[in-house]
């Protein structure tokens, strides 16, 4: 199959906070590399992007702020657009899916599948919440993990252990927002009957698309092993687009079903506002001869490879993606990146300690891209790259070639004289350059590719070490201009073989070396500077960044990472259960523990909390309050009640749900997570001391 056009997508950012350099690293600076290397090749090409303003996400962070949904995208939109503008992400179009385009484009896809009888209707009991009369998403659910038993697991996963969830697992599930108890209730959806397109997506990707990433296609090939499932398509939410049928109050579109349908809405935005400049936005989705590459993170793999293709299938008058390049995750100084945790570099905050350095951040998430595992990104390796590579190496090289011309030559491009064998071999080296770029470019091998263009700033360092013009220049000042010559052809190369990767200091350099616009077909040619040439103001490319601002960007994490922990424990205490005293101890330690025998006199559920039980103890001298987190292993409490159990007591007193605890009971933890607490074989005194 021959393209005639190509159409980059990259997934649409969440607006629900600003984008950091995972997402930079793993979707943005990709496909910007390869939109930008298109465009300098001559070919026709389209980038789509927008943010993603549906979908529960948003609704929290609303919440938390204590602002409207509308006005936190709002907000989140024009961070991110601005982010992506600063960073050169050369979008034809950058819309949002609140966009009255969008919803109406979203709404009548619906329309058509509905119509045309593609959707299945399923009534299923889901969690409700009976005092707000609302049905709760996954996101919205939280109660103890099954697996792990930590308080507060969401309904889709469990953040403290990474199990992936479903609502039904958790226990005792609770409204994540007011904490009410939930009961069920029935509701209706429409379904994607994803089983209905097994086989056919089974020959499309695992017959046809052998050559996609190998982490893509065997994400692909496990959930097509597992055997899909009708998927739902709308959610009971009050926020996205109304589901376009009778009968649906208070339903909306699910956001993974209205957010790609974005890409197609802003296409269908940019062509009608300029038809003439971009042609009809059928030409770019409905005609075999438009090529589709979808640039996304690891989490949005089913989705595009799966849902999004059987959607459009669904639909029948559609392209489908050709390729779905699909990074792995990065992580920050060895942590995964986290939003709710701070523990991220955010691109807004980034350009204000690093102001124009743009390009050095692009340069190092490339060099570590996470193509084909997970990589991580320090501080240390952005510092060295900086200095040893950008400043040591291309910048070095740039300047001495410039410098010694303005030098020597009084700034115009000296005459290239007879050639010695290492001249040849040197300008050989570079012209296969570009062979190299394209076949890794072709297929998506950023990082590979920018080494490539890399070693060619290594080409010509090495150069102008080896053949020292400086000090040729005092016998021959001829040779001393055929050397900066070729030198000043290589950076011109440079300067083209990087666009794609560095676009700010290509600009930069095509200025210095006051160069006529060039693309894709000049790189390779060694004469692009005719002798003669005036070139332009001569400044440094890259600069050296010191120890002390990358300590400051080191404070920065230890400061959130000793936040985090102090939150953490605060946490802990808060759902502080026995089964997590580990003593780590010696027998001195151990005896500084206080544990001694009491009564259980009282044993009731703590109002508003699923997992404390108020214990009242006769200790021997009086009574005391103990809270433990044992009311799930206990549902009966009463049961505890008259048993002489084990408690410590000597713990200082703390206040749990406004109620203060003074000591706390022992358990033993059974396989299955179950809490038993522990007691004496015989009866004892009251305040028999254990040990
Ligand atoms: N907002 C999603 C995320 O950040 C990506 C949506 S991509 C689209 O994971 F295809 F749905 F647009
Ligand atoms: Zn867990």
């Amino acid at each position: 199959m021959t393209f005639k056009r190509t159409l980059v997508t990259s997934a649409l950012p969440y607006a629900n906070g600003p984008v950091h350099i995972g997402h930079l690293a793993g979707v943005y600076v990709p496909a910007d590399i390869y939109v930008r290397y298109l465009r300098l090749k001559g070919e026709e090409v389209l980038f789509v992007g927008g943010s993603d303003e549906h979908g529960v996400p948003v609704t929290i962070r609303a919440r938390e702020e204590g602002i409207t949904t509308q006005e936190v995208v709002d907000r989140y939109h024009n961070i991110i657009q601005r982010s992506f503008d600063e960073f050169g992400i050369s979008y034809d179009v950058y819309s949002r899916t609140t966009s009255k385009i969008h919803h109406s484009f979203a709404a009548d896809y619906f329309r058509k599948l509905y119509d045309t009888g593609k959707f299945i209707e399923q009534t299923t009991e889901q969690f409700y919440d009976p005092e707000t009369n609302e049905f709760l998403t996954d996101r919205n659910i939280r109660g103890e993990c099954p697996r792990c038993h930590v308080m507060g697991a969401y309904g889709d996963q469990c953040e403290k252990c990474g199990a992936t969830l479903s609502p039904d697992e958790l226990i005792n599930p609770y409204n994540a927002i007011n904490g009410n108890p939930l009961t069920k209730k029935e509701t209706t959806h429409w379904y994607l009957p994803l089983d209905q397109y097994q086989s056919w997506l089974e020959e499309w990707i695992l017959q046809n698309h052998k050559e996609w990433r190998t982490n893509v296609y065997g994400q692909c090939k496990s959930w097509l092993d597992g055997g899909l499932k009708p998927r739902a398509v709308t959610r009971d939410l009050n926020w996205g687009i109304p589901v376009p049928v009778e009968n649906a109050e208070g339903k909306v579109l699910y956001v993974w079903f209205d957010a790609p349908i974005g890409y197609i809405s802003n296409t269908k935005e940019l062509c009608d506002a300029q038809p003439e400049k971009y042609g009809t936005w059928e030409k770019w989705w409905k005609d075999e001869e438009t090529r589709l590459i979808h640039f996304i993170g690891k989490d949005n793999i089913v989705f595009h490879c799966i849902v999004f293709p059987s959607m459009l299938k669904a639909d029948g008058s559609y392209i489908l993606p050709d390729n779905v390049p699909s990074n792995e995750f990065l992580n920050l100084e060895g942590d995964k990146i986290s939003t709710s945790r701070n523990w991220a570099v955010w691109l807004n905050e980034y350009l204000v300690d690093f102001p124009n350095k743009q390009d050095v951040l692009r340069y190092v998430l490339t060099a570590n891209a996470p193509e084909t595992k997970d990589n991580d990104f320090t501080w240390a390796d952005f510092q060295a790259r900086n200095n040893n590579e950008l400043v040591a190496i291309y910048g070095n090289f740039v300047n001495r070639a410039l410098v010694l011309t303005k030098k020597y030559f009084n700034g115009a491009v000296p005459a290239l004289g007879a050639l010695t064998e290492y001249d040849q071999q040197t300008l050989q080296e570079c012209e296969e350059i570009k062979g190299q770029l394209q076949e890794l470019l072709d297929h998506f091998r950023f990082r590979d590719a920018q080494k490539v263009a890399m070693n060619m700033a290594r080409i010509g360092n090495k150069y102008l070490a080896d053949t020292e013009p400086w000090k040729v220049a005092k016998e021959d000042l001829q040779r001393t201009g055929t050397i900066l010559n070729i030198s000043l052809q290589i950076a011109a190369n440079l300067s083209i073989a990087f666009e794609p990767f560095l676009p700010f200091s290509s600009q930069k350099l095509h200025t210095m070396l006051n160069m006529p616009q060039t693309t894709w077909e000049d790189l390779g040619n060694m004469q692009i500077l005719p002798e003669g040439h005036a070139l332009g103001e001569v400044s440094l490319l890259f600069e050296k960044i010191e120890d002390e601002t990358i300590q400051y960007q080191l404070d920065r994490l230890a400061r959130i990472k000793a936040e985090n922990e102090k939150k953490a424990q605060e946490e802990a205490l808060k759902h502080w259960v026995p089964a997590e005293y580990k003593a780590d101890t010696n027998i001195d330690e151990f005896a500084k523990t206080d544990i001694r025998v009491g009564t259980v006199l009282e044993c009731t559920r703590v109002k508003k909390s699923e997992r404390l039980l108020q214990l009242r103890i006769d200790d021997g001298k009086g009574v005391r309050t103990i809270l433990s987190g044992i009311a799930t292993s206990y549902p009966n409490p009463e049961e505890l009640v008259g048993k002489q159990i084990l408690f410590i007591a000597n713990f200082p007193p703390r206040k749990m749900m406004g109620i203060e605890s003074q000591g706390m009971v022992l358990s033993a933890v059974d396989a299955d997570g179950k809490l038993v607490v522990t007691t004496v074989t015989a009866p004892v005194k009251n305040g028999s001391q254990v040990g």
